[in-house]
């Protein structure tokens, strides 16, 4: 066992999660909890406590996430003794967040379990509920004392963190009166892949692309986040956030900063998002004419997906029909700072797009004298790393090489480092990591309130420049499309094309 298993066995821990019959609990939590359970990433001691409305007993319950798990869990259906072994330790809270009652035996839990176990626990409360509660909640924790110990309390809350800058800044303001930084775990999901922690590995394990990295060598960055699915019963959340909101103000723009951000000193939390904030206040904040030249929207109409006809974005459920939100946003950014000066940053990501695929392309400068004659460079292409995020996890290095043959013709290859090839067995979930990393309390992958709002404060011109114009031209694309053609003109007129990387099989 490695020393982190070794630390993880002692932090006895008590898991309320708020929401505990939702979507998120039954698809991701769970399953992620059960996962560490089995490969030996849990503590000795340790609870798991849903908090929900329904009538559930704790057996009643279990059975509801055994299904659960057969169905969501990447190690598919449980061993019956492992299930058994992990099943004891959940448990289910009968509760009403408006309710005294509820807190007061939330205290009571803490302390029986304090008292069985023989240890003072680390008690995780998850907001995996809709962000309209997140103040009820924090402040009924505050008004029943169950955080006072700053070092063994933590508040896990999922996005969306805010509407905007405005109530970004009051949700902070609120969560600050109850909690200390240091208690606060802001997901954003995207932070716990494995191909995304991966990319600081990438950058500051190696000596060979830092040399390379800035303003000198590259040309330009493209990241695309695209995805096949629509609204499915999430039309009526969506409606009110769109594409911006919901996608670049967090997992996008975190990306981004993970490519631009400075070396830091240490992997320690707050050194590496002071990095990550630096980027984000770094970046050039639009005026009214600059979002007419660098941000297309667009909003899906319907159209065929793998054989199957599927409806527009205005005739989804839960969707205004004369909605104008966004369902695909590209952004052209500038991080204005010595390393990344002139470097356009080109984002760009969309529902219902043909492929599913999250790509980071950095592509590099030209040579700066060709010596081949043209009939030897057809297919020429300028240096690029590709960071394939999802679903094919690689990291692609595409370079000119000379075709095999008597005449000298060159043309791109990749050097491939694939997470398939190189390594077995199965990579953990985004969830997995995080929830760990709670308990561990290492808050390297979560969101800092600074950061968060640096976020909002650069989208507010664009939210704000959208929201009070209606686009004239929805919906622009059709389902199955790389988004609207102005999106391609966004690139082209620098002279560059959207990258994709053909997949075998596209992610549903
Ligand atoms: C969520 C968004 O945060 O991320 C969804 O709300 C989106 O709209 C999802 O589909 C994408 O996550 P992933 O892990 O499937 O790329």
């Amino acid at each position: 066992m490695s020393s982190a298993t070794d630390s993880i066995k002692s932090q006895a821990t008590i898991f309320f999660i708020f929401g505990g019959t939702g979507d998120l609990t039954s698809r991701k939590l769970v399953p992620a909890l059960y996962n560490l359970f089995v490969d030996g990433w849990m503590p000795d001691h340790f609870s798991i406590v849903a908090m929900g409305r329904t009538g559930f007993t704790d057996d009643q319950f279990r059975e509801v996430l055994l299904k659960d798990i057969n169905q969501f869990s990447r190690s598919g259906k449980p061993d019956q003794g492992k299930w058994e072994a992990f099943a004891k330790h959940v448990h289910f809270q009968v509760s009403d967040i408006n309710d005294s009652k509820t807190y007061e035996e939330q205290s009571q839990r803490i302390a029986t379990f304090k008292k069985e176990a023989g240890i003072d626990p680390n008690v995780i409360y998850y907001l995996a509920v809709a962000p309209r509660f997140f103040s009820t909640i924090a402040e009924n924790i505050s008004k029943h004392k169950l955080a006072v110990d700053a070092t063994k309390s933590r508040i896990v809350i999922e996005k969306p963190f805010g509407h905007d800058l405005d109530s970004a800044r009051k949700l902070n303001q609120l969560l600050g009166s109850v909690f200390s930084e240091q208690q606060i775990y802001r997901i954003d999901h995207y932070l716990g892949k494995e191909t995304v922690q991966n990319i600081l590995a990438f950058r500051f394990a190696n000596s060979i692309f830092e040399p390379l990295w800035n303003r000198n060598y590259i040309d330009h960055v493209q990241i695309s986040v695209t995805e096949q699915l629509g609204m499915g019963s999430r039309g009526g959340y969506y409606d009110d956030a769109g594409a911006l909101r919901d996608m670049i103000q967090n997992h996008i723009l975190q990306l981004l900063c993970l490519v631009a951000m400075e070396p830091p000193v240490s992997f320690e939390a707050d050194k590496v998002r002071n990095c990550k904030v630096d980027v984000l206040h770094s970046m050039r904040k639009f005026n009214p004419e600059d979002i007419k030249k660098n941000a297309v929207r667009g909003q899906y109409s319907k159209g065929w997906i793998e054989g199957k006809e599927v409806v527009g974005y205005r005739e989804e459920q839960g969707v205004n029909p004369q909605s104008n939100t966004e369902t695909f946003a590209a952004i052209k950014f500038f991080v204005d700072n010595w390393r990344w000066h002139g470097v356009p940053f080109y984002l760009r990501t969309g529902k219902r797009m043909h492929q599913s695929s999250s790509v980071i392309t950095i592509q590099f400068k030209d040579v700066p004298h060709m010596i081949f004659p043209s009939e030897a460079i057809e297919g020429w292409q300028q240096n690029r790393l590709i960071i394939s995020i999802q679903p094919e996890m690689s990291v692609r290095l595409q370079v000119q090489a000379k075709r095999p043959g008597l005449d000298m013709t060159l043309n791109p290859v990749d050097m491939i480092f694939d997470y398939n090839g190189t390594y077995t067995g199965d990579t953990p979930e985004a969830y997995e990591t995080l929830l760990l990393d709670t308990m561990l309390g290492d808050q390297t992958l979560f969101m800092r309130g600074d950061q968060v709002e640096a976020a909002w404060d650069l989208l507010m011109p664009i939210l704000n420049a959208w929201a009070g114009k209606k686009s004239l031209s929805f919906p622009n694309y059709s389902a199955d499309s790389w988004g609207p053609e102005t999106a391609e003109a966004l690139i082209a007129q620098d002279g560059f094309h959207w990258f994709t990387l053909p997949l075998k099989n596209a992610k549903k």
